[in-house]
């Protein structure tokens, strides 16, 4: 291990740092004896130990973090007034985590699941958070939608074990999940490693810039160790062999100075044109063909620091859709509305509400001003300052200029789907991406779609979950129906 130890001088202690004397031997009364309430040491390790764990994320439980550092490579301040982002050459400091979404703490690693890619910079006008992906799209476009289809990814109330028909009984009645499906059961549905794999912010998100001029985006991360993947029977392997293949993967990189890296990007859309855009781009499931936005590079990630202690900086770390910074802001995406609540309310559950507080979580390059006070584990760190605003002692004050520019809306309030454009279904983009692949790849593609429709108990199920791939492309449909056939005898 190439960490070094934290070694510390004199005698072992208590929590308060009083000596102990004796670190094998509980107190009894008398040789042999029953063990003694007075023995303060004994009941602080055995309290101690039972607390500690927090609750997993609910999702992503599983992951890796590092720290590394962000350079911007190309002008992009026509498009945004981000301080971090306003000169070529400019570092800022990240700290990425990178997970599985399904499994639990200890699941394995080489699973067919999409990764997390969220990334932390800490930027001079506070943390910015992207918390992406490793695919362009999602399963759904409704936030609304989220606990279910969680729920059925995880393990069933009843057998304890993920189930094939609560997977396929939800993905074959929600049809927008079609387009992720397939990406998920393609070649890149199992990365060999977090180093070799793409991140995408996957949502639209705006820019703005000096003049106040907005703009729709996408990002972008290219990884710069080349994409290679793992083939179901390889993942099957691999996950029994060495479950924590990924995270040991990413740590000896970084540890032996092969520092993984990424060319980060965006898609730029002018804010007048979303309305006409051949797809909705306020669409999760949905991607901009680049023949339509090309990718303008701006940046260049490296990984090069591990963290020094896993609870603390990586378990205890909280990435936020709503962490914006000036010149940054959210979409109407009626998913990415949903994060921008669900994350801060995971982390006052899941770590406390001073979560921010900590090292891996508070801003690096600037400090939080706030008059929030108190609170499980506050550190004082306001020490007598006055905890209200406005106040005639100084202190911390408004800017009276907003981080992302206002956006036009019409309409009445209502339970609304999101509006479809000229070429927007739920299955043209799935098919675009099965006519894209190569025979090879399609055959696999079938396989892997097959195996899992294959376990489903309900014909019902099944039938409508082929239909799905049918209607993105009948070719597509046919040798999925052919191959489910197949499995079932
Ligand atoms: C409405 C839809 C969604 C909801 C309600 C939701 C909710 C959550 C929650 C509650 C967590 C755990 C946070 C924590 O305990 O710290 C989480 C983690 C995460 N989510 Fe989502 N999520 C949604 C969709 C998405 C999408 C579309 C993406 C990617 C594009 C995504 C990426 C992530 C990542 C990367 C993490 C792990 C963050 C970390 O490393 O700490 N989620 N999500």
């Amino acid at each position: 291990m190439a960490q070094e130890a934290h070694v510390t001088q004199g005698p072992l202690t208590t929590e308060a740092g009083a000596p102990v004397s004796d670190n094998q031997n509980s107190e009894t009364a008398g040789v042999g004896g029953p063990v003694l309430v007075q023995d303060q040491l004994l009941l602080e390790k055995l309290a101690h130990f039972n607390r500690e764990r927090i609750p997993e994320r609910v999702v992503h439980a599983r992951g890796a973090g590092a720290y590394g550092t962000f350079k911007v490579t190309a002008d992009v301040t026509p498009y945004t007034r981000a301080a971090f982002l306003s000169e070529v050459g400019k570092e800022t400091e990240v700290f990425l985590r990178f997970s599985t979404v399904a499994g639990n703490l200890g699941a394995a690693d080489a699973v067919r699941d999409p990764r997390g890619f969220a990334v932390k910079f800490y930027t001079e006008e506070g943390n910015y958070d992207l918390v992406g992906n490793n695919t362009p799209v999602f399963f759904i476009k409704d936030a609304i939608k989220f606990p279910d289809f969680i729920h059925t990814q995880k393990r069933d109330p009843y057998t304890g074990s993920q189930e094939a028909d609560n997977v396929w009984d939800f993905w074959s009645l929600s049809p927008e999940s079609t387009h992720q499906v397939t990406w998920l059961h393609g070649d890149r549905g199992i990365p060999a490693s977090y180093r070799h794999m793409d991140g995408f912010g996957s949502h639209t998100y705006q820019w703005n810039n000096e003049a106040g001029e907005a703009f729709w985006v996408k990002y972008h991360f290219k990884t710069d160790q080349g994409i290679k993947n793992l083939t179901a029977e390889e993942a099957e392997i691999l996950a029994g062999k060495d479950p924590d293949s990924h995270q040991r993967d990413l740590r000896e990189a970084i540890e032996r100075g092969d520092y993984p890296s990424w060319t980060v990007g965006v898609q730029i859309m002018p804010v007048a044109e979303a309305a006409t855009y051949r797809f909705n781009p306020f669409d999760l499931t949905k991607v901009w063909p680049h023949a339509d936005y090309p990718i303008h590079w701006f940046g260049k990630m490296e990984l090069n620091r591990n963290p020094e202690n896993i609870f603390a900086e990586v378990e205890q770390s909280i990435f936020s859709p709503a962490h914006f910074v000036p010149g940054i802001g959210p979409s109407p995406d009626k998913m990415l509305q949903g994060r921008l609540f669900a994350y801060g309310d995971a982390h006052r559950y899941r770590v406390g509400i001073n979560a921010d507080h900590l090292p891996v979580n508070r801003p690096h390059a600037t400090e939080a001003r706030t008059h929030s006070r108190d609170g499980y584990l506050y550190d004082g760190r306001h020490k007598g300052a006055k905890n209200y605003e406005p106040n005639s002692f100084g202190g911390p004050h408004q800017t009276d200029r907003a981080l992302w520019q206002p956006v036009a809306v019409t309409g009445v309030t209502g339970e609304t789907v999101a509006p479809v454009h000229t070429e927007d279904n739920d299955f043209v983009q799935a098919g675009n991406l099965y006519r894209l692949m190569t025979e090879d790849e399609k055959e696999r593609l079938v396989a892997n779609l097959a195996g899992g429709i294959s376990q489903v108990s309900r014909e019902d199920i099944v039938e409508r979950a082929i239909n799905n791939f049918r209607q993105a492309d009948p070719d597509f449909g046919k040798r999925l129906e052919a191959a489910v056939q197949a499995l079932r005898g």
